[in-house]
């Protein structure tokens, strides 16, 4: 079983894609919707979620785990590498196909401040983006509107566009999603940004790193369960996993205290 988790329903988007890639193997997501949003909170509370979350995901028989939180990754990856003995597979912002893909030499990154504060991201711009000019942006705001399911909202396109505007009136031809919630905002962003604007979401690049770091394969042709838990209410998570898989054969708990 694959365990998957994020601050809440934003790493769905990463789940939508190993879902999509492996239908046959058992899922176990955890939405820690009770701490939700990670992106303002101090690292070292975000890291103590994410063992709190590894160790509950391990009762359930994780074999390996998708950190499907660009924050939580920032926060905990190196802790968690460390100190359990399975396979971790963590998001970064995707600087570097963006950066790859760039004709304007400028790249916008939307993503929370714990990202943006963290190591990894720091580096990646080291490694990836040397001359190029890199427009970051903070998304306040923007999760909360994803987690109440208010992201076709007309709330949700203003606050995208006054992200979003300025990355383009700087000349970004590339826009990185950040974070895992960003996606479910995608028809926003595209309608912000424009034609000619790509957006870079990195989740399909991830389930693929999943894949090929799966030890244990299940047979092709088995259909896969996939639990949900929350350590707050699932009316939302619910309505959006019909959504992305209306046939699929699942299960959702809620108001889980870890
Ligand atoms: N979905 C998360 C991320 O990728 C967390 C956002 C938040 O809780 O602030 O960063």
């Amino acid at each position: 079983m694959i365990g998957i988790f994020d601050s809440g329903v934003g790493g769905l988007s990463v789940w939508k894609e190993l879902y999509a890639l492996m239908p046959e193997e058992d899922y176990t997501y955890f939405s820690d919707g009770a701490f939700c949003p990670y992106g303002p909170k101090p690292a070292d509370i975000v890291c103590k979620r994410s063992v709190a979350i590894t160790d509950f995901l391990l009762s359930k028989k994780a074999s390996m785990i998708v950190v499907a939180c660009n924050t939580a990754t920032a926060a905990s990856i190196g802790y968690l590498r460390s100190h359990y003995n399975i396979p971790f597979v963590g998001m970064e912002p995707a600087v570097k196909p963006a950066v790859m893909h760039s004709k304007s030499g400028v790249v916008g990154v939307l993503a929370t401040a714990g990202t943006l504060k963290g190591q990894i991201y720091h580096k990646t711009l080291e490694d990836f983006a040397s001359g190029i000019k890199v427009v970051e942006q903070v998304g306040t705001g923007l999760v909360e509107l994803v987690e109440n399911g208010n992201a076709a909202s007309d709330e949700a396109y203003r606050l995208v566009s006054k992200y979003v505007r300025p990355m383009v009136e700087a000349g970004a031809d590339n826009i990185v999603l950040g974070c895992t919630h960003y996606p479910f905002l995608m028809d926003a962003v595209r309608r912000a940004a424009g034609p000619g604007v790509e957006i870079v979401n990195p989740a399909p690049s991830v389930a693929l790193q999943a894949r090929r770091m799966l030890l244990c394969h299940s047979p092709k042709g088995r259909k896969g369960h996939s639990a949900f838990y929350s350590s707050s209410e699932t009316s939302v998570m619910s309505g959006m996993v019909r959504f992305i898989a209306p046939d699929i054969g699942c299960s959702f708990s809620g108001n889980i205290v870890i």
